[in-house]
């Protein structure tokens, strides 16, 4: 628990899936106090956005529901992470609603559009990059705008931007090339703004999962493991021999790690790429 982030204002990318990573962040932040905005897109789009990768609105309006019954202060808005009007308006409606932002984290992902490095079409190379890493950027930018209008609270600092890397932020793998790219680039975004931000007391910092068990994970497991002509069985094992502590990750412990990076406890943290792998990544 941490007291610090009582009445602290959070915005929560791509948070509007049931057992996704974003639910678990928010509810995280609602137990110890933070009003919140819960952001998804909100309906399927085609190919690039289909049903098994995007949180519909019906399904955050229930996410939104059970984190009320922690705390009443839970906002939703939609908007397309690749749009920079829409992802302002996003940051507009949080500073509406609440008359301030405190914390951005930088959840939404596009984790799907995996295949054969000489098949990837140029939509679904833009579409990973515009999310994944154009859009966190875009939030960072109009959050950190609102964050530098604001004082410096006392052993807190200005803000707290996380973003949610992920252990392809730091190594590489086979069928996930522009995934990988996006998400060591989210890393280059957060050391350099780390450093600009800085002065202003505006720490920046990403989380690095590995494999956790999400609808997306579950998604992920069937298509690798048919790739490499396993059962899923068969492929989860050979994932769990690779980690020393020997399961795969929990939404509980991203978000565990989130709430850390968000509190007063990690003021002095800052351009931080923290894996949370149960060993699997090292560096
Ligand atoms: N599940 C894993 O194994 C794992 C591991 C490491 C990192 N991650 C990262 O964690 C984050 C959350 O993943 P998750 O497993 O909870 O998956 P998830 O699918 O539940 O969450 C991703 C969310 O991003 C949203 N999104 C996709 N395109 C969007 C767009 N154009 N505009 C706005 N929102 C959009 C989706 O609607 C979805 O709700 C992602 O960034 C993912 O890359 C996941």
């Amino acid at each position: 628990m941490y007291p610090d982030l009582e009445g602290k204002v959070a915005i929560v990318t791509g948070a509007g899936r049931r057992k996704g990573l974003g639910e678990a962040i928010a509810r995280k932040l609602a137990e110890d106090g933070a009003k919140l905005v819960l952001h998804d897109l909100g309906s399927t789009q085609g190919d690039m956005a289909p049903a098994h990768g995007v949180g519909a609105s019906e399904e955050m309006a229930e996410v939104a529901a059970d984190i009320r019954a922690i705390n009443p202060d839970v906002s939703t808005f939609q908007a397309d992470m690749r749009e920079e009007a829409q992802v302002q308006a996003l940051i507009a409606h949080a500073v509406e609603k609440y008359a301030r932002l405190d914390i951005l984290v930088n959840n939404a992902g596009v984790g799907y559009l995996f295949g054969p490095l000489v098949d990837a079409t140029q939509e679904m190379w833009d579409t990973v990059l515009n999310v994944n890493l154009r859009g966190s950027f875009f939030a960072m930018k109009h959050a950190v705008r609102q964050m530098l209008s604001q004082p410096v609270q006392e052993n807190w600092g200005r803000g707290r931007v996380v973003s949610i890397g992920s252990r392809g932020s730091k190594s590489g793998s086979a069928l996930t090339s522009s995934y990988i790219a996006s998400k060591h680039g989210l890393v280059g975004l957060t050391r350099s703004a780390a450093i600009e931000l800085g002065p202003e007391q505006i720490t920046v910092n990403a989380v690095c999962p590995n494999h956790v068990t999400t609808g997306l994970g579950s998604w992920q497991n069937e298509f690798m493991a048919k790739a490499r002509g396993q059962t899923v069985d068969e492929y989860l094992a050979a994932m769990r021999g690779r980690i020393p502590l020997g399961r795969v990750g929990t939404p509980d412990d991203t978000a565990n790690a989130c709430a850390f990076l968000c509190s007063g406890q990690a003021r002095y943290i800052t351009g931080e790429a923290m894996n949370v792998s149960g060993g699997e990544e090292m560096h």
